[in-house]
C-alpha cells in the first residue's frame, strides 16, 4: 500500500468494541489478567506495552519499512535507549561534525561518562568516514542527513556499505526528512531515530521520540531495554502523534513547496552569505539528496554577511515567524543555533557559526513568510 495509506490506517483498524475509527487512548497502567501470568493480548503493564502506543509503533514501522519500532518519551530518550541497547562501556562510535546538539551533548556529557568514547567525522564525505574507520574499532556510525542546523547532506547507502564492512551498525536520524520523504532502512541503515516531537507529531504539541529497526534480534534487545529503563511514550502523546502522522504527507508537501521558495528568495538576497537548503542545485549534497530523498524538507538556515549580532537581531524582528527552539510544526519558526538549540555545543567540534539562523517553514501563506522575512533582515 502506498505511503498515505499506511499512514491513516496502520496500526488503526476500527476498534472491534465500538468501530471507532480512531485508537482508542488507553490511558491504562495495569491489565486485568486471565490468570496468574496470564496477560490479555500480551498486555500487563503499560510500560511493557500499551495499545495505544501499539497502534503508533505499528504504523511507524510500516512507514520505515522495518522490522519493529518503539516509541519514547522524545527524541533524546530513544537515542539514548539504542545507544546503551547496542554499546557497551569501551566501545566507541563515530558521530558527525554537524549534528543536534541535544545529541552531542549525550554522547559527550552523558554516554562519555559512561565509558562511551566517540570521534567526530564529517558525514558528507564518505572517504573520510572510511578513514576513521580503518584508524579504530567502531561499533555504530551515527548520522543525521540532512543535519540540524547546516542542513548537511550524508550518503546513506555509501555510509551502511562503509559501515557493516568493518562490523559497524548505522544509525540515521530521519527527523528533518521524515519517512514521507526518506526511508534509510532500504537503503542499509540499521536503525533510524527520530524526534517524533517534529514533523511526524507536527503541530508543536506533543515530545516524544522512536526507534525503528532493521531486525528482529535488535528489536528483542531494544525492547528489553526499554521496559528495563523506562522512557515510555505515554497513550495520549502516542496518540496526538498518531494523529499528526496521518497528515504528514499532505503536511510535507507544502513544507517543501514554501521552503524551497524561501530558500531560493535568500539565495538571492544581496544580505545573505549564503543559504543553505539541500534543494538548491549549488547545494554541495543536492546530489545524493536527489538521488535519497522525495523531496528536500521544510528546514532552511542561512547566514548573514553583516554577522552574529546581525542574526541575532534578525531573529527578533519577525512576526509571522516565532522565535522559538524545535521545528517541523504547522507554524514558521525562527531561531539563533548558536546561542540556543545548539548553545551546548560550543566550544566543540560542532559549535555553529554565530552568523548562521534557521528556519523551520511552516504551512502559512508563503508571500507572508517572504514579506516578514524582508521586513527582518538587513536592507
Ligand atoms: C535532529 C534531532 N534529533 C533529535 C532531537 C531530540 O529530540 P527531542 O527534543 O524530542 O528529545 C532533536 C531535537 O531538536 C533534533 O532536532
Amino acid at each position: 500500500m502506498g505511503f498515505e495509506t499506511l499512514a491513516i490506517h496502520e496500526g488503526q483498524a476500527p476498534d472491534p468494541l465500538t468501530g471507532a475509527v480512531v485508537p482508542p487512548i488507553y490511558q491504562v497502567s495495569t491489565y486485568a489478567q486471565d490468570g496468574v501470568g496470564v496477560p490479555r493480548g500480551g498486555y500487563e503493564y503499560s510500560r511493557s506495552a500499551n495499545p495505544t502506543r501499539t497502534a503508533l509503533e505499528q504504523c511507524l514501522t510500516a512507514l520505515e519499512q522495518g522490522t519493529a519500532a518503539f516509541a519514547f518519551a522524545s527524541g533524546l530518550a530513544a537515542e539514548d535507549c539504542l545507544l546503551r541497547t547496542v554499546c557497551s562501556p569501551g566501545d566507541r562510535v563515530l558521530i558527525p561534525d554537524d549534528a543536534y546538539g541535544g545529541t552531542y551533548r549525550l554522547f559527550a556529557r552523558v554516554l562519555a561518562g559512561w565509558g562511551l568514547g566517540y570521534a567526530v567525522a564529517p558525514m558528507s564525505d564518505v572517504a573520510a568516514v572510511r578513514e576513521e574507520l580503518a584508524a579504530r574499532a567502531v561499533r555504530v556510525v551515527w548520522v543525521e542527513t540532512p543535519t540540524n542546523p547546516l542542513l548537511n547532506i550524508a550518503d546513506i547507502r555509501a555510509l551502511a556499505d562503509a559501515a557493516h564492512s568493518c562490523g559497524a551498525m548505522l544509525v540515521v536520524d530521519n527527523t528533518f526528512a521524515s519517512p514521507y520523504l526518506q526511508q534509510p532502512i532500504p537503503l542499509g541503515a540499521d536503525a533510524v531515530v527520530h524526534s517524533t516531537t517534529k514533523y511526524l507529531g507536527g503541530h508543536s504539541d506533543v515530545i516524544g521520540g522512536a526507534v525503528v529497526v532493521a531486525d528482529a534480534q535488535l528489536a528483542a534487545r531494544l525492547a528489553f531495554t526499554r521496559n528495563a529503563t523506562g522512557g515510555v511514550a505515554g497513550p495520549f502523546d502516542s496518540w496526538l502523534t498518531l494523529r499528526g502522522i496521518k497528515t504528514l504527507a499532505v503536511r510535507m508537501d507544502r513544507h517543501c513547496r514554501n521552503a524551497a521558495r524561501v530558500a531560493q528568495w535568500l539565495a538571492e538576497h544581496p544580505a545573505v552569505a549564503e543559504a543553505l537548503y539541500p534543494g538548491l542545485p549549488s547545494h554541495p549534497g543536492h546530489k545524493i539528496a536527489q538521488e535519497q530523498m522525495r523531496a528536500f524538507g521544510g528546514m532552511v538556515s542561512f547566514r548573514l554577511l553583516a554577522g552574529a549580532e546581525a542574526a541575532v537581531r534578525a531573529c527578533s524582528r519577525t512576526e509571522v515567524f516565532t522565535l522559538g527552539e524545535s521545528l517541523g510544526g504547522v507554524e514558521s519558526l525562527i531561531e539563533h543555533p548558536a546561542r540556543m538549540t545548539h548553545a551546548s555545543a560550543a566550544g566543540s567540534p560542532l559549535e555553529v557559526p554565530g552568523d548562521l539562523v534557521r528556519l523551520s517553514v511552516g504551512l502559512e501563506d508563503c508571500d507572508d513568510l517572504l514579506a516578514d522575512l524582508r521586513r527582518a533582515l538587513p536592507a
